[in-house]
């Protein structure tokens, strides 16, 4: 490919970003509960924390796994609106004081810090349950209630203990220790990974009878990318830019966290990152040109810088 090509090629994935951002940015307006209803208060704390900001890759994790397996939007937007909500409650949860301490989120005061500490940990605890009330009872995903119990199951073990909440206790633990690679890998993989995880296999539930060959892809291609995120995100809190980013900088080693940059330095997180990005495309091989959505969004991945 030349590189005019590339470029091309670059420019009409961030125009396909930007339209999934945009209907992310609805389809969560017409589904969060609105600020008039009562308790309105924590509606609006919601809608605060949940709209008007954030990349949405988890969301566009879903719809490129969509696309690549031939399902069209419509049918997975409750699975993107779910994965993005629990996503959401876990960064709200996670600038507070008694995690991260944080005050600024996606360039605006974190929630704890526009409201107060008790209505963020009710954001919390209301989307959870919002999330899972979404994959429950969406008219447009597949009705069939084993598939279903499936994308509910996904998403629980995707939040519990062997997933995001697993890997924060982790992380709060480990402030000013140094761990192995293999913890930091396996705190990454839940703390992270595990919802990058599910965001890719919520699509493939929603595909009729997917050979298991090409599940084991999509799980080989999302562990990947899911360590590779986190990774990244480690970097840019060491080389990345508070504008840019729309939070803060430097706080992972102010506050002793176990991350790869401080493993292993930033050179050879990076390489570590690049490598993963090579697994994440060859585990994508058996799909073909198919694939381009998912290949597109995992270059995009690798070259952001916030
Ligand atoms: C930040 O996630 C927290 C991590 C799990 C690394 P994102 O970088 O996706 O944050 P938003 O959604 O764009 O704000
Ligand atoms: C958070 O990781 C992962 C979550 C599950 C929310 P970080 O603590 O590194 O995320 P940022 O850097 O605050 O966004
Ligand atoms: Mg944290
Ligand atoms: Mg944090
Ligand atoms: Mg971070």
């Amino acid at each position: 490919m030349t590189s005019a090509v590339r470029s091309a090629a670059a420019a009409d994935f961030d125009a396909r970003m930007e339209s999934w951002r945009a209907r992310m940015e609805r389809a969560l307006d017409a589904r969060l509960p609105g600020a008039d209803a009562v308790p309105s208060r924590l509606h609006e704390a919601m809608r605060y924390a949940a709209l008007g900001g954030g990349k949405r890759v988890r969301p566009a994790l879903v719809f490129a796994t969509a696309a690549t397996l031939g399902i069209d939007e419509d049918t997975v937007e409750a699975a993107a609106c779910a994965i993005e909500l629990v996503h959401v409650y876990s960064l709200v949860h996670d600038d507070l004081p008694a995690m991260d301490d944080d005050d600024l989120r996606r360039g605006r005061p974190t929630c704890h810090k526009a409201y107060d500490e008790a209505t963020a940990l009710l954001v919390g605890d209301a989307m959870q349950p919002l999330a899972f009330h979404w994959l429950a009872t969406d008219p447009k995903l597949p009705p069939s209630p084993a598939v279903r119990l499936r994308l509910i199951d996904l998403m629980a073990q995707a939040i519990g203990t062997a997933g995001m909440a697993g890997g924060q206790a982790i992380d709060l633990q480990s402030e000013g220790r140094t761990l192995s690679i293999a913890e930091v890998d396996d705190m990454h993989a839940r703390k992270t990974g595990a919802v990058i995880r599910a965001s890719v296999m919520l699509a493939a539930e929603c595909a009729p009878q997917l050979p298991p060959e090409h599940r084991a892809s999509l799980e080989r291609f999302a562990a990947a990318v899911g360590l590779a995120f986190q990774i990244q995100d480690d970097l840019l809190d060491v080389i990345g830019d508070v504008a840019t980013l729309g939070k803060a900088t430097g706080a992972d080693r102010e506050r002793g966290k176990p991350t790869y940059p401080a493993l292993i330095g930033v050179e050879a997180s990076q390489a570590r990152m690049r490598r993963l990005h090579e697994e994440a495309l060859s585990a994508l091989a058996l799909f073909g040109d198919g694939a381009a959505p998912l290949v597109n969004l995992s270059n995009w991945l690798l070259s952001r810088e916030y």
